[in-house]
């Protein structure tokens, strides 16, 4: 095996980090929370787990536990169950995994495809299994069977037979609309075209597909060899393969798919899970061979351990043991909570460590100047991948557990994430072993690298001379959820810069015109055929959307969402750039900092990115060559509020301030914390004060709050 998967750090990849976001709330307990802070709360929890989702679902590349995304997602929901008016438009319970990429057809799913509760410790399985005898109204000894079915660290599909035919197959996406891959799919051998016996006139069959740890190796260092992309770990590889839009270059990844599940059926019917696997092995897919049926919560607990210890042994990434009650019509009546069946739980197993020795700590420069540390490790095998690299986060964490170059550490790696140094051996250390200093100038342009108050990073001052600066800038402009271009990868970018072939983004537009397809057929590697496809690529996205144009900039704090509430707000890439070169005292700054959601931090981080000369003319320059598509309202087609600027304020009575905001913001509006100029509807409750004078004073229109329902009616 070769290769630890995780190339390039990307530690704040998302824009917000656990540590980060808004720790002084954390620390406050549910029950003490005001509803001012909880709105605050959840608004920052809607943000970074929708971040975190699409790191893991859409970028295949995740940046966080899966037990802190976890204690992230049961925050969120202890606080909505506290405020229940609270409970946001974009809220993570209304959520399962992320929505679908562009550039597969789209599937919307009959039956949603839904996730699970997790489990982490023995007592918690036994709460589940009380839970479910108190739902039912059972006797607290009255055992419910259960399936015990590992739970594969893969990548889960649906796949509708029509007639036992295979007709559409789709990824989750974000659990009601996937991409379609049945063109993928059909290339998978444990997937029958055709179903075997006895077949329903339909069914949506459910299940993960996975790439063994074997192949996964294989499969790196044959990338590798030809300097392709080198993926993370099993899971990632599976993903990246099935989401080819070749499906060729699927059928030549070696893929795996076991399955679990249905969804939609017509025209069959069973009594119990275990019944179901059956007629899924009758049918010809293939079931785990290590699912079980246990009559009590001390045999799945069993089965859970036994597993557990096999587990490092098994050919292919397990992250748990998934638990479900095998009657189907007490499924039935237990239903689901929000997101997840109360029927069935996962249990997880805790990270795989292993213990390794730090041979350097290297600093590597973020887009934003930040400084992340980085331990190279001795090579060492962790539940079958291969570990080079771990994340040491900020300076502060290796002061804190005192890492050093020589150290023997315990490395931890959770499924997908980044792998993580948990502590040092101190009985190990090297006797001449010294503290690690941490640069106090950037690795990369030799600025100085400060540290603000307040700041877990330390930022390199270079700004636009620094070179590591530029070439993350500019992976960040062609990433996917920017420019998208494909044909430019990470090892491009940092090449091209180096041979002053694109070193700033519009540079990217110009390069047929500069001569570069001379350029790059001398350059190895491009051939004919890639060049054009790179072309091809780059003019398609000269037609661009305000709001991914604005994301691409990079610029600090402003992440997919706040690009979006900038380009709804202004409208136009004319009028975004003309407003954003005003002075803090102006009129225009005020506006900015009243749009709900950006305040003054944002704010200034967009105004200092256009006070820098450099940073104008990269707009003007990108002015020149893209086709910028104004901001476009959602689906607010016949919403009276669409494209209007609205204010709330005194206390509204069908509904709390965070339901209304939000309501207000799906139906296309802009919500601002205070009434200016460019208000165009106040609505006042009871006791509204000031406010209402101002809009008086500047002739806005003002609702009661039943006018303001009755305006947007049932919408
Ligand atoms: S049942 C409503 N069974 O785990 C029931 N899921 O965390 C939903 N998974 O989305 C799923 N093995 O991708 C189920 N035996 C199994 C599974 C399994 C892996 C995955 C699946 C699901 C995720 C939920």
């Amino acid at each position: 095996m070769k290769k630890a998967g995780v190339k390039k750090l990307g530690v704040k990849k998302a824009g917000v980090n656990a540590e980060t976001a808004r720790p002084a709330l954390r620390k406050v307990a549910v029950a003490n929370l005001s509803e001012k802070q909880a709105a605050t709360e959840l608004k920052a929890l809607a943000v970074e787990i929708a971040q975190h989702d699409a790191a893991y679902h859409g970028e295949d590349a995740p940046t966080i536990t899966d037990a802190a995304y976890d204690s992230l997602c049961k925050r969120n929901d202890a606080i909505e169950k506290r405020f229940p008016g609270l409970k946001r438009a974009d809220s993570p319970s209304k959520k399962v995994g992320a929505a679908p990429a562009a550039g597969f057809k789209k599937v919307r799913h009959t039956v949603p495809m839904l996730s699970l509760g997790n489990a982490f410790t023995d007592d918690d399985v036994t709460d589940f299994a009380e839970r479910i005898s108190r739902f039912l109204d059972l006797d607290a000894d009255a055992a419910v069977e259960m399936t015990t079915e590992p739970k594969i660290d893969g990548l889960s599909f649906s796949a509708r037979y029509d007639n036992g035919r295979l007709a559409v197959a789709a990824t989750r996406g974000d659990g009601a609309e996937g991409e379609d891959i049945t063109a993928n799919l059909r290339t998978i051998k444990d997937l029958p075209d055709f179903l075997m016996g006895d077949v329903p006139k339909l069914i949506e069959i459910r299940g993960e597909v996975y790439m063994t740890k074997a192949d996964f190796a294989a499969l790196n260092a044959a990338q590798g060899a030809k300097g392709a992309k080198i993926f993370a770990n099993p899971r990632n590889a599976a993903a990246g393969s099935l989401r080819q839009i070749d499906p060729a270059i699927t059928a030549a990844r070696p893929l795996h798919a076991f399955t679990y599940g249905w969804g939609d059926v017509k025209g069959m019917d069973w009594e119990t899970q275990w019944d179901f696997l059956q007629s899924l092995k009758a049918w010809g897919f293939v079931v785990n061979p290590r699912t079980r049926l246990c009559k009590s919560v001390a045999d799945m607990l069993k089965e859970y351990r036994e597993l557990g210890e096999d587990r490092a042994n098994l050919p292919y990434d397990i992250d748990g043991m998934v638990y479900k009650v095998n009657r189907l019509d007490l499924q039935r009546r237990l239903g689901f909570v929000s997101k997840a069946p109360r029927w069935a739980i996962a249990h997880k197993y805790s990270a795989e460590r292993a213990e390794t020795i730090v041979e350097n700590i290297e600093v590597q420069v973020g887009r934003t100047g930040a400084l992340t540390p980085v331990a190279r490790l001795k090579p060492v095998n962790v539940g079958g991948v291969v570990v080079s690299n771990a994340t040491l986060h900020n300076e502060d964490e290796i002061a804190r557990k005192d890492i050093r170059a020589g150290d023997s550490v315990v490395i931890q790696r959770a499924g997908d994430v980044i792998p993580q140094v948990i502590e040092v051996v101190m009985n190990k250390r090297p006797r001449d072993s010294k503290p690690y200093r941490f640069p106090d100038t950037c690795p990369a342009c030799g600025s100085l690298a400060v540290r603000e108050e307040g700041e877990v990073a330390r930022r390199c001052t270079g700004g636009l001379i620094c070179p590591a600066q530029a070439v993350e800038r500019l992976k960040h402009f062609v990433s996917r959820n920017a420019f998208d271009i494909e044909g430019i990868g990470e090892k491009n970018i940092t090449g091209f810069f180096e041979d002053k072939l694109i070193e700033s983004p519009a540079d990217l537009f110009t390069l047929e015109r500069r001569g570069g397809r001379a350029k790059l057929t001398a350059r190895e590697g491009w051939a004919e055929k890639s060049i054009d496809n790179l072309f091809a690529a780059i003019e398609q996205r000269r037609a661009i959307s305000l709001e991914r144009l604005i994301y691409a900039l990079g610029i600090r704090q402003i992440g997919q969402a706040t690009a979006r509430l900038l380009a709804q707000a202004y409208g136009s890439f004319d009028a975004w750039r003309q407003a954003m070169v005003a002075a803090k005292d102006s009129e225009i700054y005020r506006e900015l900092i009243n749009i709900e959601q950006i305040g003054e931090s944002v704010a200034d981080d967009v105004l200092a990115f256009f006070a820098e000369k450099h940073n104008r003319a990269i707009l003007e320059a990108l002015a020149k060559e893209l086709n910028v598509a104004d901001f476009e309202q959602p689906d607010a087609s016949g919403s009276p509020i669409a494209g209007k600027t609205v204010v709330f304020t005194g206390t509204l009575e069908a509904m709390s301030r965070g339901e209304a905001k939000a309501r207000a913001q799906s139906l296309g509006a802009t919500v601002a914390s205070s009434v200016s100029r460019k208000t165009d509807l106040v609505v006042a409750g009871p006791g509204a004060g000031s406010k209402l004078k101002e809009a008086a004073a500047l002739g806005v229109k003002v609702l009661s709050e039943q006018e303001y329902l009755a305006l947007i009616g049932g919408k």
